[in-house]
C-alpha cells in the first residue's frame, strides 16, 4: 500500500496530542502499541473476547482490538500509562496492589480501566454491578475473588470525603 493511501490519525492520549500516519485497517490497539509505543495496553485474543485491550475512548470503555484506529480520530483516550499522577498510583491501582488483585498482570490494565469507568458512573456499585462491569475482562490467574475485593476497596477509598 502506498503512503498516499494511509490515513493521518490524530488523538489525545493521556492528555497529550499524538498522531501517526497508518493504514486504514490498523487496529486501535496496534496504533497505541506500535505507533505510539504505549505497550501497557495488551492483546490477549484479538477477537473482542478477553478485554486485555480495554481503554477509555471519550470516557467510555472500548476494546481497542475492535476498532480501527481511524475510528478514534479526534478522540480522547486514556490508557493504563495515564492513570498515575506524578508517580503516585491511581487509587484503583493501589487497591489492586493491596488486595493482590493480580498475578501475571496481563489482564490488569483492562480491568483497571473497566473499574475506573464503573466507579465514575457509579461510585457505590453493588456486587452484581461490579461483576457486570468486569464481565468483559477475562482473568486466567486469580479466580476473581481478589479482583472483586480490590474493586470494593477502591470504591470505598474513592468514596471517602
Ligand atoms: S485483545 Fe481485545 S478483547 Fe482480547
Ligand atoms: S492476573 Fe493473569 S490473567 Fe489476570
Amino acid at each position: 500500500m502506498s503512503a498516499a493511501e494511509n490515513i493521518l490519525v490524530r488523538i489525545r492520549v493521556n492528555g497529550e496530542a499524538r498522531e501517526a500516519l497508518v493504514e486504514p485497517r490498523t487496529l486501535l490497539v496496534d496504533f497505541l502499541r506500535e505507533n505510539l509505543n504505549l505497550t501497557g495496553t495488551h492483546i490477549g485474543c484479538d477477537t473482542t473476547y478477553c478485554g486485555a485491550c480495554t481503554v477509555l475512548l471519550n470516557g467510555r470503555t472500548v476494546k481497542s482490538c475492535t476498532l480501527f484506529a481511524p475510528m478514534a480520530d479526534g478522540g480522547e483516550i486514556t490508557t493504563v500509562e495515564g492513570l498515575s499522577t506524578d508517580g503516585a498510583l491511581h487509587p484503583v491501582q493501589n487497591a489492586f496492589a493491596e488486595c493482590h488483585g493480580l498475578q501475571c498482570g496481563f489482564c490488569t490494565p483492562g480491568l483497571l480501566l473497566s473499574t475506573i469507568h464503573l466507579l465514575k458512573k457509579n461510585p457505590k456499585p453493588s456486587e452484581k454491578q461490579i461483576r457486570k462491569a468486569i464481565a468483559g475482562n477475562t482473568c486466567r490467574c486469580t479466580g476473581y475473588q481478589n479482583i472483586l475485593k480490590a474493586i470494593r476497596m477502591a470504591a470505598g477509598e474513592m468514596g471517602k470525603p
